[in-house]
């Protein structure tokens, strides 16, 4: 496909995918109605989260906070504990403080302006266009991972999507291509096929409704756009992890104690825990003594768990120490092990309490 077509062919193009779109769209929970917080919320979880992991958090959240003045008046902890496990805490924060704002300036109703929407915290170009269009039919084109996958692939464009220039000129494209009658379905529509047929990897081109525009199905292109990103080397971390626990079954959490809390963490309850490199029970024992007080306890180790936080790779030793008694301190929470799900933790946290799970009580 050329990016200047006549303006029946653009035409063509657009009555195709659409009518593919209405015919096989998927019947997906934020699907149900176009209210704009329920649109909201499900492109801020999608940003880095596949769908089939959103649903359940989707639902739930949903169920428990189902409009922005809901959201507004829980407390962060709660609407922590909803997010607690997709990741990507800071989601959670900005939705918090966005709809106190929405509550505050916008009469509780998400704005339909884009630039009162880029203006609302974790709200960028891309969330703006996908709950404009969607839910209030603003003629924006979304550019995402999907989308620029599919456009590069029409137009056989070959390189770096990311690339600062090439992303500009793809969203420029979903721009001039987008169907202004229709720009909640067009934009899903592109999304969709991105999702559904012009994967990544093994795109399936023999069903697709639009290979007969693709540039790079033509020349046999498929599986060469988009070119691989450059990716970072991956860094190799170590961190060793305490799980105090005490005769009936009590353990301790900790806020903030300096041990990758915002990439690991997300700033939210842990265990004690450091980053270590050669000796990791001494060195855990080290930081036990400097940040808790506690004194020569003895470490048993627990199974070691894998964790990848982007670039990061990341390797979790959980130690068991059973103490008599848990320190009291200042930012940090006592808790029966089992209850570890009252408080707002991540992923992270709960894998190291599942090696734990295994262990008999004394
Ligand atoms: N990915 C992100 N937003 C989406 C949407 N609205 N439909 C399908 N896939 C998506």
């Amino acid at each position: 496909m050329k990016e200047n077509l006549s303006p029946r062919q653009l035409k063509s193009f657009q009555t195709r995918l659409l009518r593919w779109f209405r015919a096989h769209k998927r019947d997906l929970p934020w699907r149900a109605s176009r209210d704009p917080y329920r649109v909201w919320i499900a492109e801020v979880m999608l940003q880095q989260t596949r769908i089939a992991a959103v649903m359940p958090y989707y639902d739930r959240f949903l169920h428990r906070l189902p409009d922005v003045e809901s959201l507004a008046r829980a407390p962060l902890v709660e609407v922590l504990k909803l997010w607690s496990g997709l990741g990507y805490y800071s989601r959670a924060r900005n939705l918090h403080r966005a709809a106190k704002e929405i509550l505050l300036h916008h009469n509780g109703k998400f704005p339909g302006a884009l630039d009162a929407a880029l203006e609302l915290p974790g709200i960028g170009r891309y969330t703006a266009a996908a709950v404009l269009s969607i839910a209030y039919d603003v003629p924006l084109g979304v550019l995402d991972g999907n989308v620029a996958r599919v456009l590069a692939r029409l137009l056989a464009i070959r390189g770096d999507l990311r690339q600062p220039r090439r992303w500009r000129d793809l969203a420029k494209t979903a721009q001039t291509w987008l169907a202004c009658h229709s720009p909640g379905d067009w934009n899903q529509a592109l999304m969709e096929l991105g999702e559904t047929i012009c994967t990544p990897q093994n795109p399936r081109c023999e069903i697709c409704p639009v290979s007969k525009w693709c540039r790079a199905y033509e020349l046999g292109l498929t599986d060469k756009i988009p070119s691989p990103r450059v990716k970072r080397d991956a860094v190799r971390i170590k961190i060793a992890a305490a799980i105090l626990l005490d005769a009936r079954g009590r353990t301790i959490l900790a806020k903030d104690p300096g041990a990758h809390d915002d990439v690991l963490f997300s700033r939210m309850w842990q265990f004690p825990a450091v980053e270590v490199a050669r000796h990791p029970q001494a060195e855990l024992k080290e930081h036990l003594r400097a940040t808790l007080g506690l004194n020569s306890i003895a470490l048993e180790e627990l199974p070691a768990a894998r964790h990848g936080v982007t670039f990061r790779n990341i390797t979790l030793l959980p130690f068991l120490a059973r103490v008599e008694r848990l320190p009291k301190l200042p930012r940090t929470r006592i808790l029966a092990l089992e209850n570890l799900s009252r408080l707002p933790v991540s992923s992270a946290t709960r894998k190291i309490a599942a090696a734990v799970s295994h262990v008999p009580a004394h």
